[in-house]
């Protein structure tokens, strides 16, 4: 049974009750952020229960020391991990001198939370009965600012209803924070100072080792029955890591008091390291001009404008409108595209599970969503971070033993550098060169930008092909170029031979260097001529990567007809998955590790993740084979998994099935299928969801520079409607049953194919 807590709505996740043992996970659904920061959905006040505390900065990351069994030669030294950062929400709570702790109430009734993905807030309501017998009523909002993007508020309500009461607010921030993830139970950040001006308060504190140096700042007001009041703070007190101020007010019963809260972080790498100070009393400056009310109305036209691009609608199905909408939401709060320094984690703001920021998830499933939502350049901005690391996958490839300017970019990073530390996938999951190459492709095909490759995009796909070549051997015994001791995407098999997904990656990976090599030379000798002086690229070794590639081996069966996912693949129990008892399922919570590995069951698309990519260069009866081969043994067991599986059901036109994968990925963590949600969501794989509606159900794709439509709708709903960013023109696709109309903002009619029936839309807007 998965979970179903979440009341279903259209704009709103919306959980009624208060139950402690779904703390931590509502912690992780009604987490909130705005590209710069993030925070879980902690409550101000002390809570004695069982919580996960979590608040973090973008791009602010801690190496912790690797920590392994054995040491392999090629481990990183470090780990790089998400940081718990320092408290800037804090509000602790005494009420007729008892300290106020939902855990310790007699009664809390009516609690409700809702997170309000339209507006960009976070509001908590509810009523407790204190130890005392006090009945209280309580209203809290926060929002991170989409605007000013070091900033977030807070708005906290009491009301005592069945008597009169001295409230007592504490806010703090303070920098005594640790990370429930540290591999030696060490403290991350180190105490700089603590400053109190008048009524602002700030904390300066550094991470030790990568000295990122963050002030956390607050300044509070009080209001009762919602006038501003001129109360000062009773008690301002500073410790090495703390500040906090004491506000006494005393209220009727009835009379609503509140504390207004601005706090946030601003970070050392935006602003000079002794201009911090500075920079926070700015953004409260900001903040105090603007004033709540405002600050509040500038958030609700922010997401309105992110809204008005990204949003899908979907007719006559609430649950699956409640899914795509949290999704599209939970992107848009991980990754503004504002800053090319940053990039899409896993967890995203939500957790600390996975550490670093960047996986091929980015390039593999992420890319498309921003590409097509946002703008040409915020996709180029997640391309150039893989060029600016270009140097340092080249010498984790010299670490391992390739040279000559191969490279191998990381499996997780933060900076560059690799993080990970299992040797079967660090070494041997070698796939990820295979999406940021691929990347670069699906990015030029969608914007028609040509700059890309020849300014940065062929440098990377050098390095990479290079990589390929350097990673097969001849085979005497099969006369072909064969890749061994690789882990495919299906990690639930470690270093086999031929996987045919790295294969294949590799193939395409030296072709599409070689063709964009003669598009360079030829369109921009130029860039050629720089980028020959500086990889010393000869034609020699051009020769010789096109003889590898055209002499690749591909693992097939003859009997089947099918591409195998590795050389040993048919040696298996191939008895499918639905043969396996409940109880069994997920096999990596049931199964050893050994039993896992010798068996056929798949993790995520492997073979069928090179049908993905490469859908163009297959047949739909080779797709239906391979789909109907694989899926069976597929446990899904990735979140990345569902998604590529629902669009390709879709392709074929099994429309069922692609529903199910649907609400498997877009409900993924609303309804916990993993089982796993206290840790945080998983933001990358919302991407996935994304894509199972506009290149699933929409049947979207780009051939010779033109849109192809191919709509199919799920017999649940009446319609559904998505807009895409067309090199610079907005088309709005509206799909209902029995037919597909579109709305064009923008100024020259725009050419689309709807299942190859050519349509011109006239712009309309
Ligand atoms: C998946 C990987 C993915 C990682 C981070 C793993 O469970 O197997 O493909 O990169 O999670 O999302």
């Amino acid at each position: 049974m998965n979970q179903d807590y979440i009341i279903p709505n259209a704009w709103s996740i919306i959980e009624e009750g208060f139950e402690k043992d779904r703390v931590k996970s509502s912690e992780s659904l009604f987490s909130i952020g705005n590209g710069a920061m993030g925070q879980r959905a902690n409550f101000e006040e002390f809570y004695s229960g069982d919580t996960f505390q979590g608040s973090y900065i973008a791009g602010v990351y801690y190496p912790d020391k690797t920590k392994v069994g054995w040491w392999k030669n090629g481990y990183p030294e470090y780990f790089a991990k998400v940081l718990n950062a320092p408290v800037w929400i804090g509000i602790d709570i005494e009420i007729n001198g008892e300290k106020f702790d939902l855990n310790t109430c007699k009664e809390v009734k009516n609690f409700r939370r809702e997170l309000n993905m339209k507006e960009g807030l976070l509001d908590r309501s509810f009523m407790a009965i204190l130890p005392s017998g006090l009945e209280i009523e309580v209203f809290v909002r926060r929002f991170l600012s989409a605007d000013l993007d070091e900033l977030g508020a807070i708005k906290y309500d009491i009301k005592p209803i069945n008597g009169d009461a001295k409230i007592v607010f504490k806010p703090y921030v303070d920098a005594a924070v640790k990370n429930e993830d540290a591999n030696w139970e060490e403290i991350f950040w180190e105490p700089i100072s603590s400053e109190i001006k008048g009524e602002q308060g700030f904390v300066q504190a550094r991470t030790f080792k990568t000295h990122f140096e963050v002030v956390t700042f607050m300044q509070n007001k009080i209001l009762v029955n919602g006038s501003y009041q001129q109360i000062a703070p009773t008690n301002a007190v500073n410790t090495e890591t703390k500040v906090e101020f004491t506000y006494e007010v005393e209220v009727k019963a009835n009379d609503t008091t509140t504390i207004e809260k601005f706090g946030g972080y601003v970070v050392s790498t935006n602003h000079p390291k002794n201009e911090l100070i500075n920079a926070a009393e700015n953004v409260l400056s900001q903040a105090n001009e603007q004033g709540y009310e405002q600050l509040l109305i500038n958030q609700k036209e922010a997401w309105a404008k992110i809204w008005e691009m990204a949003d899908i609608t979907i007719e006559g199905d609430t649950k699956a409108q409640q899914g795509i909408r949290f999704n599209i939401f939970q992107l848009n709060q991980t990754y503004s595209g504002k800053d090319a320094r940053l990039n899409i984690g896993p967890k995203g703001f939500t957790g600390e599970k996975y550490g670093g920021s960047t996986y091929w998830d980015t390039e593999a499933y992420c890319l498309p969503f921003y590409m097509v939502t946002k703008n040409q350049e915020v996709a180029r901005n997640l391309l150039m971070y893989r060029f600016n690391q270009l140097d340092k996958a080249i010498e984790n490839g010299e670490k391992l033993g390739f040279n000559k300017g191969a490279a191998l970019y990381p499996m997780v990073t933060m900076n560059g550098e690799e993080c990970h530390n299992e040797w079967e996938i660090t070494f041997e999951e070698i796939h990820r060169n295979g999406a940021i190459a691929f990347a670069i492709y699906n990015y030029v095909r969608f914007t028609g930008d040509q700059t890309y490759i020849p300014e940065a995009g062929l440098e990377v796909l050098l390095g990479i092909a290079r990589f390929w070549k350097q990673r097969v051997n001849w085979s005497n015994d099969k006369k072909q170029y064969v890749m061994l001791g690789v882990t495919g995407p299906n990690e639930y098999e470690n270093n086999v031979n031929n996987n045919f997904h790295s294969n294949y990656c590799a193939q395409w990976c030296m072709n599409y260097l070689l063709e964009q090599v003669e598009n360079v030379k030829t369109n921009y000798p130029e860039d050629f001529a720089r980028i020959a002086a500086k990889t010393n690229i000869t034609d020699a070794e051009l020769a010789e990567m096109k003889e590898v590639a055209a002499n690749i081996y591909f693992p097939f069966s003859e009997e089947l007809g099918i591409y195998l996912q590795q050389d040993g693949f048919l040696d298996k129990d191939l008895t499918p998955v639905s043969e396996l008892s409940k109880e069994e399922r997920p096999i990596n919570q049931k199964w050893s590790w050994d039993r896992i590995l010798r068996s056929a069951y798949i993790k995520q698309a492997d073979v069928l993740q090179s049908f993905y990519y490469f859908e163009d260069q297959f047949s739909k009866e080779q797709l239906e084979k391979h789909f109907d081969f694989y899926e069976p043994l597929t446990v899904h067991e990735s979140s990345l998994s569902p998604c590529v599986h629902s669009i390709q059901a879709a392709t074929l036109g099994r429309m069922e099935q692609a529903y199910t994968f649907y609400l498997r990925t877009s409900r993924l963590d609303l309804d916990d299928y993993n089982k796993e949600v206290h840790e945080g969501l998983h933001i990358t794989s919302m991407a996935g969801t994304w894509m199972s509606i506009v290149e699933g159900f929409g049947g979207m794709r780009v051939k010779n520079d033109q849109l192809y439509f191919e709509p199919r709708l799920p017999e649940q709903w009446e319609g559904f409607t998505f807009k895409v960013n067309f090199r610079h023109q907005i088309l709005k696709v509206i799909v209902n049953k029995g037919e597909t109309t579109f709305e064009l903002e923008g100024t020259e009619p725009l050419e689309v194919y709807v299942f190859d029936q050519k349509v011109v839309v006239q712009p309309s807007i």
